[in-house]
């Protein structure tokens, strides 16, 4: 088996990379200097002429509340680019990964998403992902669509990051605390990533971290695990004006997962695993 990875550069990229090679899996993990996404020829040059039997989709344009000033780059990063690698893929009839979100959903339902709920995005970022959803699933049968939610992982920037560094400049700080989800920890995820990619199970997961927190809690967790004396103060939403949106319930049913593969750990396990390494 041979596996392209787009977005090699970010959280999740890197590490899908990384558990390929610990693998041995023979790989490519392709950045913006192997091709820019948004560069259709460029971008079928270097997937036929690599001629993956998977491609595992991670670069997207992440930057939620800049998206809403960018709306026509985060189009056509996220819907655009992932339609035309869907038709590579069908052209050279390579399985395909893309990640999704949970900001596909207007978070407005009262307990956990199942993942054939009705979509309904309330900012462009979440938009333009289901876009690429509906492409891949237009295009595609060999497919898998991977919702995940609030990543952290040791490449790139993230919560986590932020507040390690926030914690160690202030003495309390305000986090919202009204906004409920399931962190995901990409070395998890890669993992089962590369499970999926082995099998004929496709369709739409969602795949985060076991367990639900508000910000505000994955906050406390956070100074709590590592031992820094930081008070977090509960906010709501409307006392954090973002230029996005966000959904208030990110909740998501982890059912079919467990059902075709199997859940991933509890979201404070592996951010205990993260602090440790992080701390190295
Ligand atoms: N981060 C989250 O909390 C979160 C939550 C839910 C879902 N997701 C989804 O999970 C996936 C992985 O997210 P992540 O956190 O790993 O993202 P990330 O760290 O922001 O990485 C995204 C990567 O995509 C690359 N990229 C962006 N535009 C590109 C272009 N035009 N051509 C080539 N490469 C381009 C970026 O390259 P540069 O470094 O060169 O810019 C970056 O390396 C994405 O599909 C995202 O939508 C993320």
């Amino acid at each position: 088996m041979k596996v392209l990875v787009t977005g090699a550069n970010g959280q999740l990229g890197y590490d899908v990379v990384k558990e390929l090679q610990k693998q041995n899996i023979v790989c490519c993990g392709a950045t913006r200097k192997d091709f820019d996404i948004v560069d259709f020829e460029a971008t079928e040059k270097f997937i036929t002429n690599y001629m993956p039997d998977v491609v595992i989709h991670c670069a997207a344009y992440t930057a939620v509340d800049k998206a809403e000033d960018e709306q026509g780059l985060c189009c056509l990063v996220n819907a655009s680019a992932t339609e035309n690698i869907a038709q590579i893929c069908k052209k050279i009839n390579a399985k395909m990964v893309y990640i999704s979100t949970d900001y596909v959903f207007d978070g407005t339902k009262d307990g956990f998403y199942e993942i054939d709920d009705k979509p309904n995005p309330i900012n462009v970022y979440g938009r333009t992902k289901l876009l690429g959803e509906q492409e891949v699933q237009k295009i595609l049968n060999k497919y898998f669509i991977v919702r995940i939610s609030w990543v952290f992982g040791k490449h790139g920037n993230n919560f986590v990051k932020t507040m390690l560094k926030l914690g160690k400049e202030r003495k309390e700080l305000n986090v919202v605390a009204d906004q409920y989800g399931s962190p995901t920890y990409t070395a998890d995820l890669a993992p089962l990533l590369i499970e999926m990619i082995k099998t004929d199970k496709y369709g739409i997961y969602h795949a985060t971290n076991e367990d639900v927190c508000s910000w505000a809690e994955f906050a406390e967790e956070i100074f709590k695990l590592a031992e820094m004396n930081v008070k977090v103060n509960h906010i709501t939403t409307d006392e954090y004006p973002t230029k996005a949106k966000r959904p208030l319930n990110s909740r998501l049913s982890k059912e079919k997962l467990d059902k075709y593969f199997h859940n991933l750990p509890f979201w404070e396990i592996s951010l205990e695993k993260f602090i440790k390494i992080n701390e190295q």
